[in-house]
């Protein structure tokens, strides 16, 4: 199963960005991410064996995050990967501890976490081809208070995503 931790945003979250993104598709051309498929990626593990989810899910329990806001304020398009997309000014102190927790505990379970530092980003169009000028974000503060763990299937036109475990932080 292709697996990674990510932060699934909810129902206010989804619509602002899901809004945004559509202005942006419609000045860089691409595709713009669903609204059931918007998430900011934590850790991807790629391939992983089903006997080892449960191995995963007791990692991530163990990283023992504190609830709290992300706010969104920048947007940007990266070249060479043709995406736009948005996140914060600065990576805020708790989802940087989160991250970092969560990738030890994933590695002391055994578990190969790529070494590129974390970029908090949320990708919202693909395959982008017009570097334009993006659209204003709106003020926008997504309340950070669980982990998922979603499994990625590739399609032909895209991927899916299916949560199979929401790990909340209690603090
Ligand atoms: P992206 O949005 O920048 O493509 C599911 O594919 C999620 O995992 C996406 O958020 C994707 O980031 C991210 N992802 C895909 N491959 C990855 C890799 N090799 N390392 C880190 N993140 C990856």
């Amino acid at each position: 199963m292709r697996l990674f931790f990510a932060l699934w945003p909810r129902a206010a979250t989804v619509a602002a960005l899901t809004a945004w993104a559509g202005k942006a598709q419609a000045v860089t051309g691409g595709k713009p991410t669903p609204p059931e498929g918007i998430h900011l990626t934590l850790a991807f593990l790629g391939e992983v064996a089903e006997t080892r989810v449960a191995n995963a899910i007791t990692a991530a329990k163990k990283a023992r995050g504190e609830p709290h806001f992300l706010p969104i304020e920048l947007a940007k398009v990266w070249a060479h990967n043709s995406i736009v997309w948005v996140g914060p000014e600065r990576t805020p102190p708790a989802l940087d501890a989160l991250t970092r927790a969560l990738r030890a505990q994933l590695q002391a379970e055994g578990f190969a976490i790529e070494s590129r530092p974390f970029a908090a980003h949320v990708t919202l169009v693909r395959k982008a081809h017009r570097a334009a000028r993006l659209p204003p974000l709106p003020r926008l503060e997504w309340p950070v208070e669980e982990l998922t763990l979603v499994r990625s299937k590739l399609l032909r036109n895209g991927s899916s995503y299916e949560i199979i475990e929401r790990i909340g932080l209690a603090g």
